[in-house]
């Protein structure tokens, strides 16, 4: 695991998004997997400028979700599906084949997970995995506690994610539940990107990156990541013992 801290929340933005267009330049058939919420928002519009001006073939690419909030409506401005669509799928005209996520209004969610499991399996795992890290540590949907060698499911969502899921919607929430790829899914991906930002985010870095390793954190199990790459602002690396030897500008 590599810890990279910038002066500010552009440069961290900047470099995840160098970080993916750069593996896109070298795998143009690469699976990607992509997280919500307002962490990643700038990267995302940071890549597709990139991948626009630089004309970098995406094609083959084929990008599924990482999760999102079970009964939530796809329409839904809070819903990761409108998230990923409006920030990276319609700028970078991605057609539908080349895009999987949760439907989380489906009948049988079980079977939901298991399209996803099967998804990921045929196309030989995933190249890249961008994650950012909840209040409580959670990656995607899993909540502390979650199970590490797990795949997709769908889990209650706790106290904690719930609470900070207002800043989401505009309206009351409805999801107790959320769908997720699993801890097992992100220790095996062949390159994780994890961003925090803000210094709401600097006590959970520090137990995640300082503290034990194990799934009461599951941002920890980062350390467990043969190729990881944990990119922080400032903010979020206050309190870190590292943060001296990594401080990028
Ligand atoms: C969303 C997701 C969540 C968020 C996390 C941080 O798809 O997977 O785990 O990454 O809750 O959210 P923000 O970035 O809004 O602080």
């Amino acid at each position: 695991m590599q810890i990279k801290v910038y002066c500010d929340h552009h440069l961290q933005s900047k470099a995840a998004a160098d970080q993916i267009a750069e593996l896109l330049l070298w795998n143009s058939s690469a699976l990607l997997c992509f997280a919500t919420g307002d962490t990643p928002k700038l990267t995302y519009e940071l890549l597709v400028e990139r991948l626009m001006n630089e004309k970098i073939d995406i094609s083959k690419c084929f990008f599924i979700g990482l999760d999102e909030w079970v009964a939530v409506s796809k329409d839904d401005t809070g819903s990761c599906h409108w998230f990923l669509h409006h920030y990276l799928f319609e700028p970078l005209n991605i057609p539908a084949s080349q895009i999987h996520l949760f439907d989380a209004n489906a009948e049988d969610l079980q079977a939901e997970c298991r399209k996803m499991n099967d998804l990921i399996r045929y196309k030989n795992g995933i190249d890249l995995m961008l994650v950012g890290v909840g209040m409580n540590g959670h990656i995607g949907f899993n909540e502390p506690g979650t199970k590490e060698d797990g795949l997709a499911h769908v889990i209650d969502l706790d106290a904690t994610t719930l609470s900070v899921s207002k800043k989401y919607f505009n309206g009351e929430m409805q999801a107790s539940k959320g769908i997720t790829l699993g801890l097992g899914q992100f220790l095996s991906a062949r390159e994780v990107i994890m961003m925090a930002s803000g210094s709401k985010k600097a006590p959970i870095m520090k137990m995640a990156l300082e503290g034990e390793t194990g799934t009461q954190v599951p941002a920890s199990l980062v350390r467990n990541h043969r190729n990881a790459s944990v990119v922080l602002d400032k903010e979020a690396a206050e309190g870190l013992q590292l943060i001296s030897q990594n401080l990028f500008q």
